[in-house]
């Protein structure tokens, strides 16, 4: 298939199978578990129907019975992606694992794996994570402070990187005539010894035809720019819907991938967005404010308490946002997204916790099919977002509009692909695998 004669957006999907909206479950016909493997199945294929280059699996360590109803029950998101790699044939396949409670030889060993069975659509998105509440699980009171958890994940996605490298290219022989299985010479140790990490390598399995596995990346703060910009493929970004604020943080991202050595094009942006699609503005505007009536202050309340990193359930609801400073140890890009918005806004509590229990803290946009159309096409033709990952407020009726009546009108302006050019995430997205056997 020929390249497409001008830039198309890049799409991927938030799959959380109760919805994106804390409230979305509760809506008519929508999917209500995050752990049905039917509904996941379901899900993917939709996704695959979309055309999009990416199906996202979330994840936490830790759970909390008054969280958002995708996060109280969710399936681990390795095991999830292989078993949608049988049931899909194109869409890439993302999974979360954290660089805080995991050995970089395990990850490396699984989506190494998984990246063989997909035939090349995996990505593995590096999450540090932000809540105390897992460390819990692993036998430890508090996470690592932020900076320290940017340093390890720096060094053990390097590791990942070399284990997979292990294997060079033609390392795999298997001729029956002479004997050789492996070329010993093409597969060496890694002889890593760093600060945090100690692995002798070489991986116990060998480099996927189809290059390695992808990286995705969604920490807003510099240490967390940083890895995306030394060592990303994919960025999910935080935007609360202010262009000039979201133009700046894609150029600053694009100038340290430049800084890096890199291309800038080498790292795909997508800004997480909820779209909420109506036949007209005003039904679309219904849908959200049904949805919004079902929030309760306490859940809504536990929901920005956790993403700006301050205990807000003791503070007046109808008055002014409390002037609190940035919490920079928890996730400090949605501390810093939403109280700045509070502030330019000048919102109340109420009005932030209507916004934020919407979709977390993420971008919420709502209207006609072409009217979302348009906002997607301006944010990418602005330079603002190399595509979008989107959130659909609730299963599969949201996310069936979005790829029913809003994909058909982005593919006739001729700003999204019509079919996939080929099998693999680097197909979708552009990206030539480094080396493979
Ligand atoms: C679209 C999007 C998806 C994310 N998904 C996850 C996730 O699944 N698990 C997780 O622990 N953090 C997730 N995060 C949070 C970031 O990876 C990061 O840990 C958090 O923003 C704190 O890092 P920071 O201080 O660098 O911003 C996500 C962020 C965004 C914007």
């Amino acid at each position: 298939m020929l390249a497409p004669s001008k830039r198309q957006m890049h799409l991927g999907v938030f799959w959380i199978g109760a919805g994106n909206h804390s409230a979305g479950w509760r809506y008519d016909g929508a999917w209500v578990s995050n752990s049905s493997w039917p509904v996941a199945a379901a899900g993917a294929q939709i996704a695959e129907r979309g055309k999009f280059d990416l199906f996202f699996i979330a994840d936490s360590l830790a759970m909390d019975p008054g969280d958002l109803p995708s996060f109280i029950t969710r399936f681990e998101p390795t095991t999830l992606i292989a078993a949608l790699s049988i049931v899909t044939k194109h869409v890439g396949l993302g999974a979360t694992v954290s660089t805080s409670f995991s050995e970089p030889y395990n990850v490396a060993r699984s989506f190494a794996t998984l990246q063989h069975i997909s035939g090349g659509r995996v990505a593995w998105n590096v999450v540090t994570t932000s809540r105390d509440k897992a460390a819990l699980n692993f036998g430890q009171q508090h996470l690592n402070a932020h900076d320290l958890r940017y340093e390890i994940a720096n060094e053990f996605v390097d590791v990942v990187k070399g284990l997979w490298n292990t294997w060079q290219p033609g390392a795999f022989v298997a001729d029956k005539a002479s004997g050789v299985f492996i070329d010993k010479e093409k597969v060496r140790p890694l002889d890593h010894k760093g600060r945090f990490f100690s692995v002798k390598g070489p991986l116990n399995i060998e480099r996927c035809p189809h290059g390695d596995p992808l990286i995705i990346q969604a920490g807003g703060s510099v240490p967390g720019q940083e890895l995306s910009a030394r060592t990303a493929d994919v960025v999910f970004s935080l935007v609360s819907g202010d262009q000039a604020d979201a133009k700046a943080a894609y150029d600053g991202l694009k100038a340290r991938v430049a800084k890096h050595g890199r291309a800038p094009e080498a790292v795909t942006i997508l800004p997480g967005v909820m779209p909420i699609i109506g036949e007209t503005d005003a039904q679309a505007k219904e849908q959200l404010d049904r949805l919004q009536s079902w929030l309760t202050p306490t859940n809504a309340l536990t929901l920005v308490s956790g993403r700006i990193g301050h205990d807000i359930s003791g503070y007046e609801l109808d008055a002014p946002v409390p002037d609190l400073p940035v919490n920079t140890e928890g996730g400090s890009s949605f501390s810093s997204t939403l109280l700045a918005m509070a502030r330019r806004e000048k919102m109340t509590l109420r009005d932030l916790y209507n916004l934020t229990a919407a979709a977390r803290g993420h971008w919420v946009i709502s209207g006609t099919p072409a009217r979302i159309a348009d906002i997607l096409e301006e944010w990418f033709t602005g330079g603002r977002a190399d595509g979008f990952i989107i959130m659909p407020a609730y299963f599969p009726g949201a996310f069936d509009d979005f790829v029913d009546k809003v994909v058909p009108e982005l593919q006739r302006r001729g700003l999204y692909r019509t079919d996939y050019a080929g099998p693999t995430l680097r197909d979708h997205l552009g990206i030539e695998p480094a080396q493979t056997r």
